[in-house]
């Protein structure tokens, strides 16, 4: 770092942090827009004589798409792909939250607040390395930012039309860094080459026109609650994990025995995937290492489940409706079109048996797994760096979790995806308490600078 201030990237940390940019509700479309906003003006200010565009793209109800080209004055120059989300996820539970959600609050070494990790610290990260290079004269290259809003929805079909719509703005770019995902540990800088896809959805099902006395009716009733645990027993068995719709893993990828041994080489311990996690005990799938499971299956699982009366005290009611998400993450070759189909398949079999019963279900997101080679030179760029900065060699890994840009880039655009970034395991993205611990705040701030000046 030679020519920002810390005080001046905590003071925008802080600002981005208060805005309530929520994705997965309209309900917030407002903080969304105020948002990208915000980004924009301090794009304009800041980079000023930099800039070729900076421009918000809309596509009907997509949240909007920030691009913005910031231009070197040299001839031969690279042009980096910058990705970040702006949008974050809801702050529920509230209650479980030590500090407001929406305020930066740096303690015990720590920035704490909604999307302090995921992802708007990472955001932070990469405008200052630019902008530090810009301002000390070292920069050599052409940066184009894209940040989308609506990443933790799901929505991307919105991403894919803009980036279409804007195919020739964006058309010299040359390899795209996501710092979306996390470190190994402390110090010990991670490099992912593949993410899971994923599919959610939606079901209610309902009975009748009204909830009903359970003294009067209970015998008579096809009752929705028991109803939908029937049906998500039916999915999956909750103590292997193994998904029971038939058909589902047919298109998993075998993965090689050279493969395994990499992963395997920087596998983590179940001790500590109990301490990062904060769960009792971990299961195993197909006997395969604890840190495995999560990589390179696919998985099931119900993300929330609603029926009858759950505030205190009692209510003798058999409920007339009841409802479930869930969501499934994918390994190459599986497409999420074809899981699509048949949890679809499987819904409609199940509910035709009981005639009783109308169900309505709706896929809600998707997107398709991602994998590219690690034997690029932008990668091994990255990863040389990173090794010089954090002083530790880089793991190259999976993760379980989905980028759908990251797969939506490489297939518009065919460059290379380096997937990396700065947060501990114990970041609590998507949790109360999210955090970015502030020694890898800055140290990634210091080696981002390093990649993007040498590039
Ligand atoms: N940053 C995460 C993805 C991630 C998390 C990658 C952990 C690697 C490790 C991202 O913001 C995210 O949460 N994505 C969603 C996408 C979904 C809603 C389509 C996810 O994975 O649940
Ligand atoms: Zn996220």
């Amino acid at each position: 770092m030679y020519n920002i201030t810390k005080s001046e990237v905590v003071n925008f940390f802080s600002k981005l942090v208060e805005f309530k940019s929520i994705s997965t509700s309209q309900r917030y479309d407002k903080d969304v827009i105020d948002c990208v906003s915000f980004l924009k003006s301090f794009f304009e200010k800041e980079f000023k004589s930099n800039l070729e565009f900076c421009k918000v793209v809309r596509h009907k109800n997509s949240k909007p798409l920030l691009l913005v080209k910031v231009k070197s004055k040299l001839r031969n120059s690279k042009t980096v792909g910058v990705y970040g989300h702006y949008d974050v996820q809801p702050e529920d539970p509230i209650d479980e939250w030590r500090t407001n959600p929406f305020k930066l609050v740096n303690k015990n070494g720590k920035f704490y607040g909604r999307g302090t990790a995921d992802n708007k610290g990472h955001i932070v990260l990469n405008i200052f390395a630019v902008l530090d290079l810009l301002r000390s004269g070292r920069n050599k290259n052409n940066f184009v930012f894209v940040l989308e809003g609506e990443e933790e929805s799901g929505n991307e079909e919105g991403l894919e039309k803009m980036l279409r719509s804007q195919k020739q703005l964006l058309s010299d770019i040359d390899v795209f860094f996501i710092t979306d995902v996390g470190m190994f540990a402390r110090n010990r800088p991670q490099i992912y080459y593949a993410l899971r896809g994923i599919v959610c959805f939606e079901l209610e099902i309902e009975v009748g026109k009204r909830d009903l006395h359970s003294g009067v009716y209970g015998n008579l009733v096809l009752n929705p609650a028991h109803i939908i645990s029937d049906y998500i027993a039916r999915l999956k068995d909750p103590f292997t994990n193994k998904i029971k719709i038939k058909g589902f893993y047919d298109d998993v990828k075998r993965f090689s025995d050279d493969e395994l041994q990499i992963l395997k080489k920087n596998i983590k311990s179940k001790r500590d995937l109990i301490n990062e996690s904060g769960l009792f005990d971990l299961v195993k799938i197909n006997n395969i290492d604890f840190s495995l499971g999560s990589k390179i299956y696919p998985s099931l699982d119900v993300n929330g489940v609603w029926s009858g009366f759950v505030d205190q005290g009692f209510k003798t009611v058999i409920p007339v409706k009841a409802g479930v998400k869930f969501s499934c993450r994918l390994v190459e070759y599986q497409k999420p079109k074809v899981i699509e189909d048949l949890v679809l398949d499987f819904t409609e079999r199940y509910f035709n048996k009981h005639k009783g019963v109308q169900y309505k279900i709706r896929k809600l997101a998707s997107a398709e797994p991602f994998y590219t080679d690690y034997k690029n030179e932008f990668i091994q760029h990255t990863a040389n760096l990173l090794e010089k900065s954090f002083k530790n060699s880089v793991v190259y890994n999976r993760s379980g979790g989905s980028i759908p840009a990251a797969e939506i880039f490489q297939r518009i655009f065919s460059k290379p995806i380096v997937l990396t970034g700065f947060t501990l395991p114990d970041d609590n993205i998507h949790s109360p308490n999210e955090n970015f611990d502030e020694e890898m705040f800055w140290k990634g701030l210091d080696s981002l600078i390093q990649i993007y000046e040498k590039i």
